[in-house]
């Protein structure tokens, strides 16, 4: 045989070699990985949805919701069925945990109080947050939310400064500020029917705005301006298909286009950055500014190492405190206007509460603890509608939890949907709206048990911003409810759904009367 034929006949065998490793390589993570998965589960006590080849349960979960979604809700606030159907069902067939799968993801949905707090908890260490996708990443810069260890405790020390006490009181001038703008917005409402959850979108982004940049408020505009397009860019192209590697050489038009937006806001950012501290160096100014960039600047210009922060970092941070801190806090508010639009009893009772405390004054958040009817609203409306349903952690190393022992490599699925709804938890009217049940707080709320009440998380990553939320919706809602009343408008059409947040799908359409 010639040498060319044995080259031939090597190339070849060479070819199907690589044919058959990468055919191995696939039966084994598409099917013999999850199978085995799904055994070892069942033998643990743990059932659930069968696996299907590559999907998983996507389709199963995409037909419910869609179905589900197929006609408005009657005006109930039983949400679990439309928002979660696939975790309303199959908790029925399969028990309060159980495993489902995302495509190759085993994810076990946990839905039981005390399972729960011990993985938020994580005394263990055994239970770091999930690997984010690398679009989620871009979103919501490299920081506080998906970090681990040393690196977060030196971002969450940070943060807890911005948001907790002394910083706090300092930010709620530019809460007012933009409360005024929305206000003056709404005068050519009066009388008229007007839609809030966009109106509560221009505001919630314009307190992040006047809170992190305020003194470069046209500037930081355009940047969260170009963030906006990022996110919803990048929300669009999460569940298109990549192929690893390839995708580092031929770029998508759109994955053009979000690198470039990326490289946008981190320079601008970096931009003011740059012009604060001109300012400083050339004793124009004498400090960085009391506004949360003006923080992280006093941190990345810190003397000592070990609390310096890189510019990246500072940058990643002004992008985490918008993305974790707008839609959240833009549907709390939305739906609290919802249900006191409801349940006008609610209503005229908070807004005696406010004319005793501050009369047609403006609110101070000195004394909002006193605002208790206020608080009760909110928490109640946390329960029924709580903004961020999806949180993940996942298992690093096989660990026992409550009566499980769980695997490595499997995924942590936690929401406060189900538990919020639970009757067996908070009693028979678990889906109408009573405030009144949190007249003792917590405890008395969830009958002893206030591990099922968790609308900002728990544990040591729990909501660094849950105070700033609250202050921020309290000086709203109180300066709404000085000089408005509103019902709910004909119009509306009750759809909540899960989109990064719980939201209203058409909007919510009030009425507005000026009082
Ligand atoms: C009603 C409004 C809000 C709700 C319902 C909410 C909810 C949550 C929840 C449930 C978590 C825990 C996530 C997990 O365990 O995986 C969380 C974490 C976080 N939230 Fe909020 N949030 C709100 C407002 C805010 C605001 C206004 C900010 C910033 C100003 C903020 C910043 C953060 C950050 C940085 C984390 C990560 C903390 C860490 O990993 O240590 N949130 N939030
Ligand atoms: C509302 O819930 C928070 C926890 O998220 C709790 O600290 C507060 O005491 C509750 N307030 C009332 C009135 O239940």
């Amino acid at each position: 045989m010639s040498a060319l034929g044995n080259l031939v006949i090597i190339f070849l065998s060479f070819l199907g070699l690589c044919f058959l490793w990468t055919f191995i390589k696939v039966v084994h993570k598409l099917w013999w990985r999850p199978t085995r998965m799904q055994k070892l589960m069942r033998s643990r006590g743990i059932k659930g949805p069968s696996y299907r080849f590559i999907h998983g349960n996507t389709k199963e979960i995409l037909y419910m919701k869609n179905k589900a979604m197929e006609k408005p809700m009657s005006l109930s606030h039983n949400i679990l069925p439309t928002v979660q159907p696939h975790i309303a069902s199959w908790v029925k067939i399969y028990g309060k945990n159980y495993l489902q799968w995302y495509g190759t993801e085993a994810q076990l949905v946990v839905t039981e109080p005390e399972m729960i707090k011990e993985i938020f908890n994580n005394i263990h260490g055994a239970f770091p947050k999930f690997e984010l996708h690398p679009l989620i990443k871009k979103i919501i810069g490299d920081g506080i939310i998906n970090s681990e260890g040393e690196k977060w405790t030196k971002y969450r020390k940070l943060s807890n400064h911005a948001f907790h006490g002394e910083s706090l009181k300092g930010l709620s001038p530019a809460m007012i500020t933009s409360v005024e703008n929305m206000l003056e917005r709404w005068k050519s409402y009066e009388g008229k029917e007007i839609e809030v959850y966009e109106e509560f979108r221009l505001f919630t982004s314009d307190v992040i705005l006047r809170t992190a940049f305020e003194n470069n408020y046209q500037k930081g505009k355009n940047i969260f301006e170009t963030l906006v397009r990022l996110i919803v860019l990048a929300s669009d192209n999460i569940y298109k298909l990549r192929f690893p590697g390839i995708s580092e050489f031929f770029k998508t038009n759109s994955q053009i286009e979000l690198d470039m937006l990326d490289s946008q806001v981190g320079n601008n950012i970096i931009e003011v950055i740059k012009e604060r501290e001109r300012k400083v160096i050339t004793g124009k100014e004498d400090n960085f500014g009391s506004d949360f960039l003006g923080l992280l600047l006093k941190a990345h210009h810190n003397a000592a190492d070990n609390e310096r922060i890189s510019i990246k970092t500072v940058v990643g941070e002004c992008k985490t405190f918008y993305s974790a801190g707008q839609e959240t806090t833009n549907s709390l508010l939305a739906w609290v206007v919802l249900l006191l639009a409801i349940h006008k009893d609610w209503q005229e009772e908070l807004r005696n509460e406010v004319l005793n405390l501050f009369g047609k004054q403006n609110p101070n958040p000195d004394n909002f603890a006193k605002l208790k009817k206020m608080g009760m609203v909110f928490n109640e409306t946390l329960r029924l509608y709580p903004p961020a349903i999806s949180l993940k952690r996942k298992v690093e190393r096989e660990v026992r939890v409550g009566k499980y022992i769980l695997p490595a490599n499997l995924n942590l699925f936690l929401s406060a949907l189900p538990v919020h709804h639970d009757s067996k938890i908070w009693g028979e009217d678990v889906h109408e709206f009573k405030p009144e049940r949190f007249s003792q707080g917590v405890v008395g709320a969830t009958n002893n048990n206030p591990a099922a009440f968790f609308p900002f998380g728990m544990g040591p990553r729990n909501c660094v911003g849950s105070n700033f939320a609250i202050v921020e919706s309290k000086i709203a809602l109180c300066m709404i409810l000085q000089r408005y009343s509103f019902t709910l408008s004909p119009t509306y059409v009750h759809m909540p759904y899960h989109l990064v947040t719980t939201r209203p799908m058409y909007g919510i359409q009030v009425i507005l009367e000026p009082l």
